[in-house]
């Protein structure tokens, strides 16, 4: 069934467990994410981002759609989720297409900058019955963004920590409802090589009462996972690991049968591939 990705996180947030959100880009992602959540016996959140929009011609409507029949059809509790939202346009196209919650993304700009814009789109999601996320600091290493800067002053460049005294003020001046921080994973990594600042987790979890939130957690390897879940992340956002799985399996066919011409031939594998690998990251988070 269609739940809410709010409702999701408090659960898990309540069990002690995290609630692992992945990436859709093709109905293929949004069946594999059923099938992995059905074989885990978990929830997921299903989550489309600005980005992929933009794949889709721009339109919001049929990859929602798409994804929220999936969940839908699904046995397991499956949300559905706006993810990366730099437009207000496509925010305020969010409620209309279905989707429970939005995290609109102002990490780019300068601490007062990104209050204004995001405690603006907290109002505009709660008068539209939406959960609204955030992020503060920059977790970086999205198409686009610069390298990571080593020993910058400026406190919101891509790869810089977020701030504990910051982030306590952030929560309390936007009203948003979860929070995502830069503890020391990157976005689009695809070896699972990450290494997190533990403590700064359990800082920032002491420090702000909403739920964290990790980006790019392709490259963070289960047990650091596994020691974030404990250390008070809940949701857990992977996206380029569904890519590597999607992508390895076509191309593993497409070698081993160069005439195949359906996409059914190397599409069956790589929806098999993606539906294991968020079996996996769901076994890691959610229990
Ligand atoms: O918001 C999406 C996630 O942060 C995905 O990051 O592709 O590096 O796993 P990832
Ligand atoms: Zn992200």
């Amino acid at each position: 069934p269609l739940v809410g990705t709010g409702e999701l996180v408090a659960r898990a947030r309540a069990a002690g467990h995290g609630v692992a959100a992945f990436n859709v880009i093709t109905l293929e992602h949004a069946e594999a994410i059923a099938a992995g959540a059905e074989a885990a016996g978990t929830g997921a959140v299903l989550q489309i981002s600005e980005n992929a929009v933009r794949f889709h011609g721009g339109r919001l409507g049929p990859p929602a759609a798409a994804a929220a029949a999936v969940a839908r059809a699904s046995d397991a509790p499956l949300a559905l989720h706006l993810d990366h939202v730099e437009s207000t346009e496509l925010l305020r196209a969010a409620p209309d297409a279905g989707f429970g919650s939005v995290m609109f993304d102002a990490s780019k700009l300068p601490y007062a900058g990104n209050v204004e814009a995001t405690a603006e789109a907290v109002r505009f999601g709660h008068r539209h019955g939406m959960w609204v996320e955030a992020e503060l600091g920059r977790v970086g290493g999205k198409p686009g963004d610069p390298a990571p800067e080593r020993g910058t002053l400026d406190a919101h460049a891509p790869g810089v920590r977020t701030d504990p005294d910051e982030a306590r003020a952030y929560v309390a001046a936007t009203g948003v409802d979860a929070l995502a921080v830069a503890v020391g994973s990157s976005h689009a990594m695809t070896e699972r090589t990450a290494v997190l600042d533990h403590d700064l987790i359990g800082e920032l979890r002491r420090a702000v009462p909403v739920p964290l939130v990790l980006h790019g957690s392709s490259g963070v390897p289960d047990g650091e996972l596994r020691r974030a879940v404990a250390s008070g992340m809940v949701k857990i956002n992977v996206g380029t690991a569904l890519n590597t799985a999607f992508t390895g399996a076509v191309r593993a066919l497409l070698e081993r049968d160069p005439s195949a011409v359906d996409p059914r031939r190397y599409l069956t594998p790589a929806r098999e591939a993606m539906a294991e690998t968020v079996a996996s990251f769901l076994r890691v988070v959610s229990r």
